[in-house]
C-alpha cells in the first residue's frame, strides 16, 4: 500500500499544518536511523500529532519546512526525537517481573550487599521512572530501617532512556495520585510523601538510582555487568535485526545467573535464545556459555 493511500486527505482532517507522505517518510527515516523505531505509513497521523507542537513552537507553517529544519539543526532534531517516542509506563506494570526478582534474585543479592559486595541493576528504557522506582520498592519492601542498611551498601540501579523529558520527570520523582494508584499501599506509605494528590519519592530511594540518557542503539559507556536488566516494552518498536542485536548486547552486559526481563509482547530472537533459560513469563536467566 502506498503512503498516499494511507494518509487521509488534509481537508478531511483539518490539519493546522500542511503534511504530505514525503514529510512522514523523511521523519520516519531519521527516527529509524537514530533510534531504531519503526514508523510505518499507518503511523502518519501519530507522527503528525507529535511533531505539530514542534512545528508551531518553531514558528513554521508546514511539516515540510520543519523537515528541512531538522535535517540541518541537530538540537531541534533531538527535540523531535524526544517528542516522537511513546513513553507509556506505569508503577508496578507487569509486576510478575518484580515478584520473580524478589523471589529468585533478591535473597542472594541482598546477602551479597550485607557482606560488602556490589549489586548492579539496569532499567533500560525506563521512561518517566515508574519502572525503576517500582523495582527498587519491590526489592526493599516497606521496612525502611532494613532498607536503609542496604541502600548504604554498594547497590546501584542504572535507569536510562533516550528521551530527556521523561528522564527529567523520573529525576524529579513527583507523581500525581492517578499515577500512584498501582503502588501497593504499604510501599506507598514507606516510600512516598506529601499530599495524596501529588507525592514525592523518598530521596533515599531516588539517590540509589542513576538516571542517564542512553540510546540503546548507540555506544554504551557501562563497563561492568549487571545482575538483572529490565528492558521492557521498547523492543516492540524495533525491527527483528535491531531486536536481535540489542538482545545480544544485553546478554553481554549480564552476569551469568543474572536475569533479563522483557515486555509481555516481546520474545527472544532465535540467535540469542540459547544464551538464556526461560524461567517464567518473559523472564530469562542467563546461562553459562
Ligand atoms: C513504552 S516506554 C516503556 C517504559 C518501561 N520500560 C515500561 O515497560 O513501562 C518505551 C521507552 O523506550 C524509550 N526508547 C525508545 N527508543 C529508544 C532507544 N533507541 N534507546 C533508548 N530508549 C528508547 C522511549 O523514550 C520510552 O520512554
Amino acid at each position: 500500500m502506498t503512503a498516499a493511500a494511507v494518509l487521509p486527505p488534509e481537508s478531511a482532517l483539518k490539519r493546522e499544518f500542511h503534511f504530505v507522505p514525503a514529510d512522514h517518510q523523511a521523519i520516519a527515516r531519521l527516527v529509524y536511523d537514530e533510534l531504531g523505531i519503526l514508523l510505518p505509513e499507518g503511523k502518519a497521523q501519530l507522527v503528525y500529532g507529535r511533531v505539530a507542537p514542534r512545528v508551531r513552537a518553531c514558528g513554521l507553517d508546514s511539516v515540510g519546512a520543519y523537515v528541512r529544519l531538522i535535517e540541518q539543526d541537530e538540537d531541534e532534531r533531538l527535540r523531535m526525537f524526544d517528542a516522537i517516542t511513546t513513553n507509556h509506563t506505569a508503577f508496578f506494570r507487569e509486576s510478575h517481573h518484580f515478584d520473580d526478582f524478589v523471589e529468585r534474585m533478591w535473597p542472594r543479592l541482598s546477602q551479597r550487599l550485607q557482606s560488602g559486595g556490589r549489586v548492579r541493576l539496569w532499567s533500560a528504557a525506563c521512561s518517566s521512572g515508574e519502572e525503576p522506582y517500582s523495582w527498587l520498592m519491590a526489592a526493599l519492601g516497606p521496612d525502611r530501617t532494613a532498607a536503609q542498611r542496604l541502600l548504604r551498601a554498594d547497590l546501584k540501579l542504572l535507569a536510562t532512556d533516550v528521551s530527556p523529558s521523561v528522564l527529567a520527570t523520573a529525576r524529579a520523582g513527583i507523581y500525581p495520585a492517578a499515577t500512584l494508584r498501582t503502588v501497593p499501599p504499604a510501599l506507598r506509605n514507606a516510600w512516598l510523601s506529601g499530599p495524596s494528590e501529588r507525592q514525592t519519592v523518598d530521596p533515599l530511594l531516588r539517590d540509589a538510582i542513576a538516571f542517564r540518557p542512553l540510546n540503546l542503539l548507540g555506544a554504551w559507556p557501562m563497563r561492568g555487568r549487571f545482575d538483572a536488566i529490565c528492558c521492557r516494552n521498547v523492543m516492540i518498536y524495533f525491527d527483528e535485526p535491531t531486536k536481535a542485536r540489542l538482545q545480544s548486547r544485553l546478554a553481554d552486559h549480564l552476569e551469568t545467573g543474572g536475569m533479563l526481563y522483557i515486555g509481555h509482547s516481546e520474545r527472544l530472537a532465535d540467535d540469542v535464545a540459547h544464551r538464556f533459560e526461560s524461567v517464567g513469563r518473559t523472564a530469562y536467566l542467563k546461562v553459562a556459555a
